[in-house]
């Protein structure tokens, strides 16, 4: 159906010009409503349900820690990394597709940041007892994380009720950002200092799937301050 790809094709773009990359360069975060429709959106909900129901979520880790030790006072979601090639991930894949054509539509407009490759999709389910993510920063040391995206799942959410609300405190601001977890909903932000956030606690089932895009330049710095760091506790040298 090219025609039909010419007219999602156009409405990307346009979302991406005229409303993301003008929303990231001046407040640092946006939300779009009903990105994929209720239709596909349901599908993508569906393959997510199906992968909790088969055990596949476990409880998050923390980026440096090692497994084993339980986080839960700080994250209390169970993930699972997906890279959209699995079976039963293909509405998930589709999805994924579709970020990576908005991100791509954005490249080049958003200052010096050269984005070309991204983690692996990290499907989040918060259990509903409670539990949430403490206030943190996605990228606070360079990693190479450069925008975090996140599409939400959550159908009928009531946050006066479920809670699970997402709170941003904009660097530097006197206000924050309260975003609910709202079903179809596609959040995107810088993933550095400029956004801390939190998880406030949550009372149903909360789902989520994150992507983090990488700037090619902070990336690679990164991973050669890892080999480094891995050489020289080996003892060896790092030419
Ligand atoms: C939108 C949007 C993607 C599509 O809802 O704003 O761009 O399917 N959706 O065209
Ligand atoms: C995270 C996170 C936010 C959300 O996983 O780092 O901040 O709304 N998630 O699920
Ligand atoms: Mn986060």
């Amino acid at each position: 159906m090219p025609f039909i790809q010419h007219l999602v094709d156009m409405k990307l773009e346009q979302l991406a010009l005229e409303q993301i990359v003008p929303a990231l360069l001046d407040r640092g975060y946006y939300y779009v409503d009903s990105f994929l429709g209720d239709r596909v959106g349901r599908t993508v909900l569906d393959q997510v349900k199906q992968m909790h129901c088969d055990g596949l979520l476990n409880d998050g880790q923390l980026a440096g820690r090692g497994s084993g030790v339980s986080k839960r006072h700080i994250r209390g979601d169970k993930i699972a990394w997906v890279s959209g090639t699995e079976r039963g991930a293909e509405a998930i894949n589709f999805l994924l597709k579709l970020i990576d054509k908005l991100i791509s539509l954005c490249i080049g407009r958003l200052g010096k940041n050269v984005i070309r490759e991204r983690s692996k999709a990290m499907v989040a389910c918060y259990p509903g007892n409670g539990a949430g993510y403490v206030k943190h920063v996605d990228n606070p040391n360079g990693d190479g994380r450069c925008v975090t995206c996140i599409y939400y799942l959550n159908k009928n959410w009531n946050a006066m009720e479920h809670g699970g609300v997402l709170r941003i405190f904009p660097e530097g601001k006197s206000y924050v950002a309260d975003i609910e977890p709202l079903f179809d909903r596609l959040l995107l932000f810088w993933s550095d200092r400029r956004n801390p956030h939190e998880v406030q606690p949550s009372f149903a089932t909360r789902y989520a799937i994150t992507v983090w895009y990488f700037d090619s330049e902070e990336r690679a710095e990164a991973k050669r301050r890892f080999k480094d760091s891995i050489a020289s506790s080996q003892g060896g040298t790092t030419s």
